[in-house]
């Protein structure tokens, strides 16, 4: 059910790879609740193909670009505002990947610049899209800018390996950039922290199923999906939360406040 929550908005949403991907869901949930939005992704995941089938779906435009590279990132946000025709109400980078991770080293045996490429990905992006886009002058006042993010940036989980530090590092940006965005332009800049997710960035971490299965058990409502993140990810596009801004909003079914379940304790 559509309650045209973001009737007449305009946005970009960075990240949908495939029909799993949170970005997916949220293209689709925003075109049912009235938006209008560019697609974008990186050159080498359009290959893939996918993206055309949602944009058509959708009636969107995709303009492909390199979230690391400013040049893209320029060419993708001053031709997403003509082709919208006018400034953008919503942003959401749904950006993850570490190169460690998928060359399976150990946190302890990193190569550096794998480091520093996953780095710049999953963490640095977020700051290019929003300096871009605030040079630009290219958002609305009272619009809401989104990334997504894991717990991890605040608690161990040892497979989660160097993309820990990455999302620390996404989430302070959220409130540094939050700040300036705020008092510049009145618009709001937070993160969702998202229980772990069937995707392909998600499946890539070692003994993925296990903390999976492990979040279900923990979490009083049981995890959030990927189109539980979509609903939770409009509500922050729309315009009942204009005063949310520079967070780390928790959306894991109460996981991050539980420290043990019942079902863990008869497990042991
Ligand atoms: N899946 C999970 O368990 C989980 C949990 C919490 C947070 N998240 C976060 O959600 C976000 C979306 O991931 P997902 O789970 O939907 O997986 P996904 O693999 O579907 O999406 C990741 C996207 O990042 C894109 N990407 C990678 N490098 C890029 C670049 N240089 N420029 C532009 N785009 C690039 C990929 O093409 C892909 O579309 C990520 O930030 C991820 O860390 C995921």
């Amino acid at each position: 059910m559509a309650y045209n929550l973001l009737k007449g908005k305009r946005g970009i949403i960075f990240g949908a790879l495939d029909e799993n991907s949170i970005a997916w869901k949220t293209a689709q949930l925003a075109h049912d609740e009235g938006a209008t939005f560019v697609l974008t992704n990186a050159p080498v995941a359009m290959r893939m193909g996918q993206i055309n089938e949602l944009a058509k779906k959708t009636g969107s435009e995709i303009i492909p670009a390199d979230a690391t590279n400013v040049e893209d990132l320029e060419n993708l946000i001053t031709k997403s505002v003509e082709i919208l025709g006018g400034k953008l109400d919503f942003v959401l980078h749904s950006i993850g990947m570490s190169v460690n991770v998928r060359k399976g080293n150990h946190y302890t045996d990193q190569n550096y610049k794998y480091t520093e490429k996953g780095w710049d990905v999953s963490a640095v992006s977020f700051h290019k899209v929003m300096q871009t886009l605030h040079k630009n002058d290219a958002m609305q006042e009272w619009g809401s800018i989104v990334a997504l993010t894991y717990m991890a940036a605040q608690r161990t989980f040892p497979d989660y390996n160097d993309m820990a530090d990455n999302k620390a590092y996404l989430e302070s940006i959220a409130r540094s950039f939050g700040y300036f965005f705020g008092k510049d332009k009145k618009v709001r800049v937070n993160t969702i922290s998202q229980s772990p997710t069937p995707t392909t960035a998600g499946s890539g971490v070692k003994g993925f199923d296990g903390f999976l299965s492990y979040a279900e058990k923990m979490s009083p409502l049981g995890n959030a999906t990927a189109q539980d993140c979509a609903e939770y990810t409009v509500t922050l596009f729309s315009d009942y939360t204009k005063k949310v801004t520079m967070q780390n909003l928790f959306h894991d079914g109460g996981f991050s406040n539980t420290g043990v379940s019942q079902e863990v304790i008869e497990k042991f």
